[in-house]
């Protein structure tokens, strides 16, 4: 169980309800818009984690010699709030989301929060921002917990103070178009990963380095970038910040094996069960781009689709690369994609049963 204890500063700068309607009722977007506190607790080598305070959602004051400002050791999850009809709130598999920031700490050699520490920020949080998660179809309370060096020292070594943080956002579609299918382009002259690399631990060097990419995605008129294995530049690993999966005609669904450069996505992981649930033969393992470009033209590949926290389930309608177009653009999302996400938001919106117990209540 957790067992910090919360000091609760309120807001004085919260905003009203009429402000916080006018803004719910408004098109939210991804990550734009932020709830009126955030958690923060420290923690140093002698102490341990200490001081978990609620307090107004604002500036951070960091010294400028902060470790994390100069060599990038930070760490972040994301996990939503979904709003039932009768108006409770809950969480989907949050000692997943720990355990992963725990893996993630380990690897960008930060202190490991308790998984229990996790999921109690969350609730803190949602304890006095709860008005803040949206109820229309599809909205939810994303929340972005995340890990800094805070200790003002220039050697190169594990800092030894840190803070944790929670910021919370309420949300909508992450794509501009909603579930609309995506189109993605094949990035072959840059890699977001290397052997033996910080590929599976959610930091934000990762992103940082898929942000040229993803540059040269948008002029290509493509919404996500897609990155290949860092050793032969042959296997698809996943997109920018999302994971990937192939449905073949014949009833398998396959998605790249967890390779240790890749990020182990919750919804990944919920989808596989979801898809053997259904009957799905799943294959986790090693998928050439030259399997996903020939299965497309032949048609044994009927959909693919892109899946995270934020994307939930998105329809991928065509790879774009150097001379290459697979796929169209214009077909509409497919059967099977479309099924499985309706699935996964059914159970995360409680209009299904939670058969595998994934939904904990804030
Ligand atoms: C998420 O899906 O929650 C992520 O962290 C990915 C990011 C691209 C928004």
């Amino acid at each position: 169980p957790a067992s910090l204890a919360y000091q609760v500063a309120l807001s004085d700068h919260a905003r009203s309800a009429e402000q916080r309607a006018a803004l719910l009722a408004g098109e939210l977007g991804f990550g734009k818009y932020f709830t009126d506190h955030m958690v923060a607790i420290q923690w140093d080598k002698a102490k341990g984690w200490h001081d978990a305070q609620v307090r107004a959602y604002g500036p951070l004051a960091l010294d400028p010699a902060a470790a994390v400002l100069h060599y990038g050791q930070e760490i972040f999850e994301g996990i939503k709030a979904y709003r039932h009809a009768d108006g409770s709130i809950w969480t989907f598999r949050p000692e997943a989301n720990g355990a992963r920031l725990q893996r993630s700490a380990e690897r960008l050699a930060l202190p490991k929060l308790p998984v229990a520490e996790f999921t109690e920020s969350l609730r803190q949080l949602v304890a006095v921002d709860h008005e803040w998660v949206p109820s229309a179809p599809e909205s939810s309370l994303y929340f972005r917990p995340f890990m800094i060096a805070s200790e003002a020292f220039l050697g190169v070594r594990a800092a030894q103070a840190a803070s944790y943080y929670v910021i919370a956002s309420p949300a909508g579609a992450y794509f501009a178009k909603g579930v609309a299918p995506v189109s993605i382009w094949l990035s072959e002259d840059y890699a977001r990963a290397a052997k033996g690399g910080t590929g599976a631990a959610k930091c934000g060097g990762n992103y940082a380095a898929s942000l040229l990419p993803q540059q040269e995605a948008y002029a290509q008129g493509c919404s996500q970038v897609l990155f290949l294995d860092p050793v032969e530049g042959r296997y698809i690993e996943e997109l920018g910040g999302m994971n990937v999966f192939l449905v073949y005609r014949d009833g398998r669904i396959v998605t790249p094996e967890l390779s240790g450069s890749i990020l182990e996505g919750i919804t990944r992981s919920s989808i596989l069960q979801l898809a053997r649930d259904r009957g799905l033969k799943v294959e986790e393992r090693k998928v050439s781009i030259d399997e996903w470009k020939n299965g497309v033209a032949s048609g044994e590949i009927s959909e693919v689709f892109a899946c995270g926290t934020a994307a939930v389930v998105t329809p991928i309608g065509e790879l774009k690369g150097k001379g290459f177009v697979v796929g169209d653009i214009d077909a509409p999302a497919g059967e099977v994609t479309m099924a499985i996400r309706q699935e996964l938001t059914d159970i995360q919106y409680g209009r299904a049963p939670d058969r595998h117990g994934w939904l904990v209540r804030l």
